[in-house]
């Protein structure tokens, strides 16, 4: 390297030039090993001693200093990792079927739903459903220019480059797609493939890789396109996003088109128009699986008029119009060795099976759940006996099912393998990590006994604390990078009052403690000067967070993304939210009702929140809480344009232009609230002949009344 050595005063202007070039490119080099690729070649104190030097010529020659000085950057190096993406439209997951049985009622759900038609039946498409990663490729004007992981749905990764790199996935379209097209399906690793690459990795003596579906996500979600590249993945188009003209309006229609513009789409996709048709393609393609060079879990049955999709619409993440036809799990019989109890952010007490560790479907697996007590005494939700009473004890030969990316579970014991000794377990009464009485709570809903048995410490519960943490900087809360389980755990133990963190606020007074402190952070083994200042960094970009996200992240009970989703759409801002569930907690006026009328949230869920809002020292963490952090106002989602946004709406009658399940669909999706009976607050009553009593009521009560071509009228459909 230039003059390293030399002193900063003896360097000419021209030499000193030089040398800021050099240390500019230098310290980027060194901000992308160590922020994109978590690979530093140089220690903490040399990359300081390079910024010093840099600092000190530039003061010395302060008309040297570049645009590209590393003394300009301010705050956190650019981030490597991949940026977001909003998708245009909303990347939606299926609902689930196991059955043939709920299949038959899946494809009868739809007839009831969509009434009489003229030609009185509905064709469906299905096809195998692909395990890779939904990805969503978007061209325009015929060229690609983004490709996004689905994320959560509403917000993916930009992985466009590694995207370039599959050679099966068109980088240009014909000359007859529209201007806009998002073509959506699934990244796949072949299975030969995978087997190759394993084949490879064995011969160099390297760990291999545990499925095809996480290699495939893993060589996707690779910063270095090369590697990728290597990887030959593969994709299946299956759906879309936005279009700005349909080619095709049937979904066998726009999958044809896709295979015309070039994009590979599965030979096992068909069309059909009765259940037993869907069940018989099912089974066939069940038989077909071990013969597939890629990875399915089930079938995928679709209405196949985008016309009759439309009138289905959604629920709040899957379309009403899909189902996944799931196969069944597999199962593996393995040896019972112990049972862990371990205690939730809520305090649920979840005993988890530790097992002689077995392949199950091609995955390792030790640990599996065992739900809760009455599960492991062969009891089911409602007391009635499951495996006919058979309980489960330590030691004994079970069976491990493990469907898709859930837990594994074990469903069964074999009992000619008990050891006679073996005992009955005995499921603990108190915490296991503080010791406070655990209980099972009454439901004051059904008066039945909960199923879950909880720890009552609360706050005094090291477990439920640190959970609380833990979710509190999840991903899909505060997302704090460089905060994972590891240093919760450390700074939670840490009796130092300048490196505590017992409560979410004591994460935003840590800089300002520190400061002041002996004890330096950065003198910790595990925490490097950069790795602090990366730390606080993090932490200051949070200062400032989407309402939605603080809501999920106090770790209220039932309230998970959706509904933190819904919260924060409704009430708009924190004061607002916080001020109506202080109020609702009366369970009556008002505040109680507004909450109880929001589309998605039930009584169980409204209840916890208030109950959240009654315990004193959720407050006070919340207030303090909000000291430091600033959550920013969400966008208040009603159909505000709709007429009918807010009111609340009775049928009554039967209708006949569509069927009550859609109109009350149709209703929900225009902001209106859909109620079973006529009181002061309903807004409008739609009567259709044989309405009876509750037309009367609504006279009654002057409440406005319309007749079905009314409401269409009003609704504008
Ligand atoms: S349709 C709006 N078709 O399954 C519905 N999804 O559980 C869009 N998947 O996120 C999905 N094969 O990644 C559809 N033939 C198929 C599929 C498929 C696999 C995945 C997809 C989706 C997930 C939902």
């Amino acid at each position: 390297m230039l003059n390293e050595n030399r002193p900063v005063e003896q360097l000419s202007e021209v030499e000193a030039a030089e040398e800021l070039a050099f240390l500019a490119a230098e310290l980027a080099r060194h901000d992308a090993l160590y922020h994109g690729q978590d690979a530093p070649e140089i220690s903490d104190a040399d990359y300081d001693a390079l910024k010093r030097r840099n600092d000190l010529i530039e003061q010395r020659f302060p008309a040297l200093v570049r645009e590209d000085s590393p003394s300009r950057k301010v705050g956190a190096a650019p981030s490597l990792t991949f940026q977001a993406v909003v998708h245009a439209r909303p990347m939606l997951s299926l609902d689930n079927t196991f059955s043939d049985e709920d299949a038959r009622d899946f494809v009868a759900g739809i007839y009831r739903f969509l009434g009489k038609l003229p030609d009185h039946s509905i064709a469906f498409t299905a096809e195998p459903k692909i395990d890779g990663l939904s990805m969503s490729l978007r061209y325009e004007n015929r060229r690609l220019v983004a490709a996004a992981t689905r994320g959560d749905g509403t917000t993916g990764e930009n992985v466009t480059a590694n995207i370039r790199t599959i050679r099966m996935i068109p980088q240009t379209l014909l000359a007859d797609a529209p201007d806009v097209v998002e073509v959506r399906g699934e990244i796949y690793m072949a299975k030969s493939d995978f087997a190759a690459l394993n084949a490879e990795m064995a011969a160099q003596g390297r760990p291999l890789y545990v499925n095809p579906r996480n290699t495939a996500s893993g060589s996707l979600r690779q910063l270095d396109a090369k590697v990728t590249a290597s990887r030959k993945l593969r994709f299946f188009a299956y759906a879309w996003g936005e279009i700005s003209a349909m080619p095709a309006d049937t979904q066998f229609g726009m999958v044809e088109t896709f295979k015309a513009w070039g994009f590979p789409v599965n030979p096992l996709m068909q069309r059909f128009s009765s259940a037993d048709e869907l069940l018989e393609h099912y089974h066939h393609i069940e038989r077909e699986r071990p013969d597939l060079d890629y990875d399915i879990d089930g079938v995928v049955y679709k209405v196949d008029r985008l016309d009759l999709q439309a009138r289905l619409g959604f629920r709040s993440r899957s379309p009403r119009w899909a189902t996944a036809h799931k196969f069944p799990a597999e199962q593996a019989f393995t040896r019972l060795k112990g049972i862990d109890i371990q205690v939730g952010r809520t305090g649920a007490l979840t005993p988890v099976a530790r097992l002689e560790p077995i392949t199950v479907g091609g995955v390792v697996v030790t640990n599996a759940t065992l739900h809760n007590e009455d599960y492991i005494r062969g009891l089911g939700n409602s007391g009635e006996p499951i495996r006919e009473g058979r309980d489960i004890r330590i030691g004994d030969m079970v069976i491990v099912q493990r469907a898709g990316d859930v837990i594994p579970q074990i469903v069964d014991v074999v009992m000619d393998e008990r050891a006679e000794a073996a005992e009955p377990y005995r499921f603990p009464t108190t915490c296991p990590v503080c010791g406070s009485h655990a209980v099972r709570d009454i439901n004051e809903k059904t008066g039945k006994v909960d199923a879950v048995r909880r720890c009552t410490g609360g706050f005094v519960c090291r477990a439920q604390a640190v959970e609380h943490l833990k979710h509190f900087v999840s991903r899909h809360a505060f997302d704090i990078e460089g905060l994972g389980s590891k240093q919760i755990e450390f700074f939670f133990e840490s009796d130092d009052p300048t490196l505590s963190i017992r409560t979410a606020p004591d994460i935003f007074t840590l800089e300002r403690r520190q400061a002041a402190s002996l004890t330096k952070l950065e003198n910790i083994e595990g925490f490097g000067k950069v790795s602090v200042r990366k730390l606080y960094e993090a932490i200051t970009a949070r200062r400032s967070i989407a309402l939605h996200r603080f809501i999920y992240a106090l770790g209220i009970r039932h309230v998970g993304e959706t509904t933190a989703k819904l919260l924060a759409r409704s009430y708009g801002t924190y004061e607002h939210f916080g001020a109506a569930m202080v109020e609702a907690g009366s369970l009556n006026g008002d505040a109680w009702n507004e909450l109880n009328s929001i589309e998605g949230i039930g009584e169980v869920v409204a209840r916890a929140i208030v109950e959240f809002y009654k315990e004193p020292r959720n407050l006070k963490v919340v207030a303090d809480l909000l000291e430091e952090v600033t959550p920013e106002s969400a966008e208040i989602r009603v159909a505000t344009d709709s007429p009918v946004a807010g009111k609340t709406v009775v049928f009554t009658g039967s209708l006949e232009k569509m069927t009550r399940d859609e109109a009350k669909a149709k209703a929900e999706s225009l902001g209106a609230k859909v109620a079973g009976s006529v009181s002061k607050k309903t807004d409008i009553v739609v009567a259709g002949p044989g309405a009876g009593s509750k037309l009367d009521k609504a006279r009654e009560l002057g409440v406005q009344t319309m007749d079905e071509d009314e409401w269409l009228a009003l609704i504008g459909g």
